[in-house]
């Protein structure tokens, strides 16, 4: 048999295979629908009332035994016993009428056991495999006590570091957020829901929460449809293309509609434009909040608005388990609309497989703190970590160094360290940055630790002359600061962002050793720390780090790892600058960096003598750090872009090419960044977006080409007809290492 037989039939056979496959899938999911119209054929009003009812779990089984038996709950969160999850579950498939499984939920984000560095830390990696790595290791410790959805990932655009759960997602950029987010679903789901270790993902929270007005939690926002469809709204419509399982509304009214309660962007947008298939709940009580926010006047009146808004199953607020019968009776809710919310709540739980596998493996091998699980967290927090100083190379600590000062609150703080949204982790199993520090230079180097506070509020200053003299003797300090974990998170806003109690007092102390002086920040956002980074020598910036923020900071600061992270959010001089981000309109009048700032004001200055830009008198324009920004031990030199073409259209595919060298004498990662801009517009255009990124590793001396493919389409924006649209003209290109540096260059899109 001739070659050309041979392989055609390979290919035919692989046709074949792939076909079925599809087939298969396909048939699988039409059989599901059937199953599904088949169960709500059966169901009383009640029954598909229960399905759209989530309550949360708590200690008398008897009584959760007995609401699921009369099929008044779906679904329950933060139940994490599997003993008493299958307990539950048993009840549900055995003694309930229709014996449809529960599906149990629980916040995992950032890590079940295993913690991850905080989600805005992961962003600083701009390595997706990163967080698609930590989001499967979480599913895979979740799922092992029975987690079958957690509500994750956050996909919340925010450039306001006052707001508490500016920690919880993925920082400012929309392009960045989008790449993350869908890396995230792409963990927690796996290859197919029905995976043993699959668990539904949550797309949350449904929009725009990120933009509470003042940086202050659960407070109004007041973005247009432009605004939401061009900056806030895309992450969501990637979650939806990376096949995400459920959606979560905001506690926000956006524009004086809540979330919760609004039909436009949960059925026009969600459903009709986008085509989500999966399931819709509420967060926690956002139903009956609409009560509180005004706009439904009892639990009747914001059952009605949630259910016909498109919101399918209610977080512990009741309300629809309370009032939906009698609304379908008065016909202010359709039978239809309830079928429907059902039918995409059954979906989902046929997709993850309970139906035939409801029950969890109760003796599985504990994969808890498994040591691949450690390590994927140790590298997490490795390429989280972002130098934003090293003034004389004081970094990496040189071999000379024989006596180091271990000062600060945060340098072990096993609990704080983990970051926020911790239900499941244990600070038991925190390595911190002390007790790794003196794991990796065992007798080489004497390390004399002195907190110097007990806490990262602490206003005792008294402690700090012990710390002051341990670090007298030394021939470096290490100073570990920044804020315990609950001062960010949920409802936990800042309208101050200096270091809390007498860190800063701390620092200033440390410095007037005259010691070299490396400043280590754990925080769960950006911090306004101008005068300590001043004050240092270094700074490595690490959020909040998790279980192995220890070892990973250790190996950064001794050079056996070397920083490659960048700020996934613009650091501002001053809260009184935000919001602060770099994809910001040019407005009429930009800063031009040479205002009269107030210490150079002249006496009786005239009024127009101080230039008539946009920027602050007390401080400038420039932020402390812009977004993208993040230095190695090594230095990256950048060679000019070259393109495709300088002329294209609308269906053309632009290809970058640039040449990276590292100049340097360590080898190292950079993360290289493509900016855009839109010149001239139907509207004003931000000054730059970021449109692709790549992490370049490097060996010193290293180059290579990197290459970017930019589809022409990816320029498209809504523009002043509300309209999808890549407009013809000229842009502005930037291959860079932040978003304030490098030279543009420009090509055109022609029609
Ligand atoms: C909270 C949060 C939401 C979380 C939910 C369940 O209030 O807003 O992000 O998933 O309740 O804990």
């Amino acid at each position: 048999m001739n070659n050309i037989i041979k392989y055609s039939l390979f290919f035919l056979t692989l046709l074949f295979i792939s076909c079925a496959q599809h087939d298969k899938s396909n048939n699988n999911q039409e059989q599901i629908e059937k199953n599904i119209d088949a169960l709500i054929r059966k169901m009383t009003l009640e029954e598909k009332l229960g399905q759209m009812n989530q309550i949360t779990s708590y200690l008398n089984i008897e009584d959760l035994s007995n609401l699921i038996k009369k099929g008044e709950t779906g679904s329950i969160l933060n139940e994490t016993d599997p003993v008493r999850i299958n307990a539950l579950q048993r009840v549900a498939m055995e003694e309930s009428r229709l014996g449809i499984p529960i599906l149990f939920a629980r916040d995992v984000i950032h890590g079940f056991k295993t913690i991850f560095p905080i989600p805005l830390g992961q962003a600083a990696s701009f390595n997706p495999l990163l967080v698609e790595t930590g989001a499967r290791i979480s599913a895979i410790e979740a799922s092992s006590v029975g987690i079958k959805w957690t509500f994750a990932p956050m996909i919340d655009i925010s450039r306001d570091p006052r707001w508490g759960r500016i920690a919880e997602g993925f920082g400012e950029d929309t392009y960045l957020t989008s790449v993350m987010g869908a890396a995230s679903i792409k963990g927690y789901q796996g290859d197919s829901l029905n995976g043993r270790t699959s668990i539904a993902a949550c797309a949350k929270h449904f929009v725009g929460y990120g933009a509470v007005e003042g940086g202050r939690d659960y407070n109004s926002t007041h973005l247009s449809e432009r605004l939401l469809r061009n900056v806030f709204l895309p992450p969501f419509e990637a979650a939806v293309q990376a096949g995400v399982a459920t959606f979560m509304t905001s506690f926000n009214d956006n524009d004086g509609i809540p979330s919760t309660g609004n039909r436009f962007i949960l059925e026009d947008i969600l459903r009709k434009e986008w085509g989500f298939k999966g399931f819709v709940v509420s967060d926690w009580a956002s139903v009956s909040e609409m009560i509180t926010h005004g706009f439904a006047a009892d639990d009747a009146d914001a059952a009605m608005k949630a259910i016909n808004a498109g919101v399918d199953m209610e977080m512990v607020s009741g309300t629809y388990i309370k009032e939906a019968k009698q609304l379908v009776g008065a016909n202010k809710v359709k039978e239809s609309t309830i079928d429907n919310a059902v039918r995409d709540i059954l979906r989902i739980k046929y997709m993850l497989g309970l139906f035939d596998n409801p029950y969890v493996e109760t003796n599985q091998p504990n994969t808890f703190y498994a040591n691949n699980h450690l390590a994927s967290a140790k590298q997490a927090a490795i390429e989280s970590a972002i130098l934003l100083k090293n003034d004389q190379q004081t970094l990496p600590i040189k071999s000379n160094i024989k006596t180091i000062a271990i000062v600060g609150p945060m340098a072990n703080a096993p609990y704080e360290q983990l970051g926020t949204w911790i239900f499941d982790g244990e600070k038991e199993y925190t390595q911190t940055p002390l007790k790794a520090i003196k794991k990796l230079v065992g007798n080489e180097v004497q390390i004399i630790y002195e907190p110097g506070l007990a806490y990262s509020r602490d206003n005792n200053s008294t402690t700090i002359t012990p710390a002051v003299t341990a670090a007298s003797k030394a021939d470096l300090i290490l100073a570990f600061v920044g804020e315990e974990s609950i001062l960010s998170g949920e409802a936990h806003c800042l309208a101050d962002l200096d270091l809390q109690g007498k860190q800063s007092e701390l620092i200033s102390a440390l410095k007037n050793t005259g010691k070299p002086l490396v400043t280590i920040v754990m925080a769960g956002r950006p911090l306004t720390i101008e005068k300590e980074i001043e004050q240092s020598d270094a700074v490595l910036y690490c959020f909040h780090p998790g279980t192995m923020g220890g070892p990973a900071i250790a190996d950064l600061l001794w050079g056996k790892e070397v920083p490659s992270g960048k700020t996934p959010m613009t650091f501002p001089k001053k809260v009184g600058q935000i919001p602060a981000y770099y994809s910001h309109n040019n407005t009429g009048r930009p800063a031009n960096r040479s205002e009269t700032l107030l210490h150079n004001i002249p006496i009786e200055a005239g009024q127009t003598s101080l230039g008539c830009t946009s920027f602050y008198l007390d401080a400038g324009f420039d932020p402390l750090y812009p977004f993208g920004y993040g230095l190695s031990y090594t230095t990256f030199q950048y060679g000019e872009p070259t393109l495709s073409s300088t002329q294209l259209k609308e269906n053309d595919v632009l290809t970058v090419r640039v040449e990276l060298q590292n100049t340097g004498n360590y080898d190292a990662t950079e993360v290289v960044q493509l900016y855009v801009q839109d010149k001239v517009g139907s509207t004003t255009r931000p000054v730059k977006e970021l449109k692709r990124f790549m992490r370049v590793p490097l060996k010193a001396g290293e180059k290579r080409y990197v290459s970017f493919e930019l589809p022409i389409k990816e320029l498209a924006f809504w523009n002043i007809d509300m309209k999808y649209k890549v407009e013809p003209g000229e842009f502005n290109l930037w291959v860079a290492p932040d978003s304030q540096s490098g030279t543009p260059i420009m090509f055109k899109v022609v029609s």
